[in-house]
């Protein structure tokens, strides 16, 4: 039943460790929080220029800054491609690729657009014949994530290229790039020769800056000048232009934080082999495990002050839970908490 939210709000968790939506455990460089302070009344005071933060951003991400849109997190550059690409009437299609994040499919019924969903594979990678198959002369946007949540999987740059090749007349490609920054695969280099790509980046989650609110999309000049007629004015405030000006000057804060998930991500596949829990390994701050009784194992983990995300409504994900991949300590808690719970259910 419809709840009349755009996405279905998540329990606010406040006490334990949040390892259930994929944020930065370790709090953002504190070279943003200086940043921020150093701000002033009449910064506040006034509407935001981000020029300057498009510019660091687009220079971060090896493109121009007309090929750059900053977003009030990626959430709204999701949105805002929905909005600006699928035509008012009720006679286009967005096709999700599922396993899939939530706000893909919202997002495109929002503009309108009637929402096709792909059918995993068995392992949950990615199937280009079986999202080509999904594709009708109504089609005009496909929504894939790589890495991909909840499975953590890359989806090769050549599916994504030859899937753009075969969108018809004014089809494009959203390809949302979230979780990039933890092991660099990336189609932005191929933005410049592909008219109907578009990639979503957020700060959100290697940065740290998931309360700031800001993300970006990246494409050609022309495609960022039809987004822009979907986005409000003024969406990244003050806060979030300087944040992430501060975070990404800040290159060692990001390169350790990476480091820690990629330490957390191999403590989690060894305790799932040692408990024999089937995982995917994944390129991204999170780990999908199936558990069994996904709910039951959310709840004692939680009832541990270790909170997850059950995941096993999810096409594909029967009896999985998705655990974030944070720092090693944060990990090493949920690790025991696991091993508990694991062998508790199974006396
Ligand atoms: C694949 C994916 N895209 C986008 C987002 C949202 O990013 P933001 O917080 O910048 O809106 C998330 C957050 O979990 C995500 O998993």
């Amino acid at each position: 039943m419809s709840t009349g939210y755009l996405y279905e709000p998540l329990p606010d968790i406040q006490a334990g460790r949040r390892l259930h939506l994929n944020e930065n455990t370790a709090g953002c460089s504190p070279a943003v929080l200086f940043a921020i302070s150093r701000l002033t009344a009449e910064d506040i005071s006034l509407y935001p220029a981000y020029e300057r933060a498009t510019d660091r951003c687009a220079a971060a991400l090896g493109v121009a800054a007309d090929a750059v849109l900053l977003t009030n997190g990626l959430d709204e550059g999701i949105l805002t491609m929905a909005l600006a690409w699928l035509p008012r009437g009720g006679t286009s299609e967005a096709i999700v690729v599922e396993p899939a994040y939530g706000m893909f499919g919202p997002s495109a019924r929002l503009a309108g657009a009637s929402v096709v969903s792909t059918t995993p594979p068995p392992g949950l990678g990615f199937d280009l014949d079986a999202v080509r198959a999904a594709i009708t002369p109504a089609t005009r946007l496909v929504f894939l994530a790589s890495p991909n949540n909840p499975t953590g999987a890359v989806v090769p740059a050549d599916g994504i290229r030859q899937l753009a090749a075969s969108m018809p007349p004014g089809g494009a490609v959203f390809v949302d790039e979230a979780y990039a920054d933890f092991e660099g695969h990336s189609v932005i280099g191929d933005v410049a020769g592909t008219p109907n790509l578009v990639v979503g980046r957020t700060f959100a989650k290697a940065y740290g800056l998931a309360g700031m609110r800001i993300g970006c999309l990246v494409a050609q000049p022309a495609v960022i000048r039809q987004l822009r007629g979907a986005i409000a004015p003024f969406s990244v405030n003050v806060f979030a232009a300087a944040a992430l000006e501060a975070a990404l000057a800040d290159r060692g804060y990001v390169e350790w934080y990476v480091s820690q998930v990629r330490a957390s991500r191999e403590l989690l596949y060894g305790a799932c082999a040692r408990l024999g829990l089937p995982f995917w390994r994944s390129a991204a701050n999170f780990v999908l495990v199936r558990v069994g009784d996904a709910p039951a194992v959310r709840a004692a983990l939680g009832a541990r002050g270790i909170h997850v995300r059950d995941r096993s409504a999810a096409p594909g994900c029967a009896g999985c839970i998705r655990i974030t991949a944070g720092t090693v300590d944060d990990t090493k808690a949920c690790v025991t908490a696991l091993e508990e719970v694991v062998c508790a259910g199974r006396r």
